[in-house]
């Protein structure tokens, strides 16, 4: 029992570089609308201030959820079942986790995270919590479809993809990624899945931009992980953070924006932007519950049930494997 090894599976160059992550930041600086895929905020200082980010006020959706979590666990083991292996993709830090785990009587726990240092310490916080419960961290990137090790063999898996991280990816990949997890999670799998909901755009930017000043942080620590990891001298303070609405793709967008003309290196090549240029760092999709049943369907998983809270701000879902294609 407790916490086994794991699986490590993120690719270092001679000197310890992450070549993915300099890849992406290498292109991404190179297209015309700058871009860098949000799930690169994540080292252990984006992790920590992401969890700064989850008890702020004006950012409901981790209370919202949580509560939902808190509230429904009778109903979730009645309509999952006991004895699922949760797999957990992007476990963070595992702070909604215990409440699964404890309502459906896991019968192992298998978090997928990028972040290995808080992988590995949230895992043996875990393993405080339930000695009995065998946990087996993942290290690696979850868009990509994993060979998860076997635990028990037949056994059924339940996809755990809390906190709208769904939201991060515009449709076409956030179906890859659901067709992707339906392959990894084999036969009889099922899905909870939380969605943030389209509400007053307000509140929403209110959410991404608080007033203390955290998300902006958050936001810029990107440039900062780029000049630790990448030997880039990136000037932090030339940039600010900005974020928008976009009414199109009913999304929050968080972008970096230049305070002025600016150039500076990475890994030895050469960049600039125009002042009021920006670089794209995230995407936040907001769903109505037909929009993420409907992109569910599309994904091969059939919705069971939704739980929501009383303001409608953000609700779960239950999904499971749909098993073939149905004629015509
Ligand atoms: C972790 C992707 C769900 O989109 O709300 C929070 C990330 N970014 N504040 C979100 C985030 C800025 C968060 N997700």
């Amino acid at each position: 029992m407790g916490v086994t090894a794991g699986l490590r599976l993120v690719t270092q160059d001679d000197e310890g570089i992450d070549v993915a992550f300099r890849a992406d930041v290498l292109s991404g600086l190179a297209q015309r609308q700058k871009a860098i895929p949000a799930r690169w905020f994540y080292d252990r200082r984006g992790s920590e201030l992401f969890e700064e980010i989850t008890v702020l006020p004006e950012y409901y959706p981790t209370r919202t959820e949580t509560a939902l979590l808190r509230d429904h666990g009778a109903e979730f083991r009645e309509d999952a079942g006991p004895g699922l292996v949760v797999v957990e993709f992007g476990s963070g830090s595992s702070v909604k986790t215990p409440l699964l785990l404890d309502a459906i009587d896991a019968a192992a726990y298998i978090p997928i995270d990028i972040s290995g240092d808080f992988l590995r310490q949230s895992c043996a916080e875990l393993s405080g919590k339930f000695p009995d419960l065998p946990i087996v961290p993942v290290e690696g990137d979850f868009m990509h479809s994993l060979k998860l090790p076997e635990l028990a063999p037949g056994q059924a898996r339940l996809g755990f993809f809390p906190g709208s991280t769904i939201g991060n990816m515009v449709p076409a990949t956030a179906v890859d990624l659901l067709r992707s997890m339906r392959v990894t999670l084999g036969a009889n799998a099922q899905l909870l899945i939380g969605f943030d909901r389209v509400k007053d755009t307000r509140r929403l930017i209110a959410a991404y931009d608080d007033a203390q000043g955290v998300t902006a942080q958050f936001n810029l620590n990107l440039l900062e992980r780029i000049n630790r990891e990448l030997d880039a001298d990136v000037p932090v303070e030339a940039f600010r953070h900005l974020v928008r609405w976009n009414p199109e793709w009913s999304r929050i967008e968080m972008h970096i924006e230049a305070l002025r003309d600016v150039a500076f290196t990475v890994s030895g090549r050469r960049f600039a932007l125009l002042e009021g240029e920006t670089i794209h760092t995230e995407n936040s999709h907001k769903y109505t519950p037909d929009q993420a049943r409907l992109m569910l369907q599309a994904s091969g998983w059939t919705p069971r049930r939704l739980w929501t809270d009383t303001g409608a701000d953000f609700m779960l879902m239950l999904a499971e494997a749909t098993e073939e294609r149905s004629a015509p």
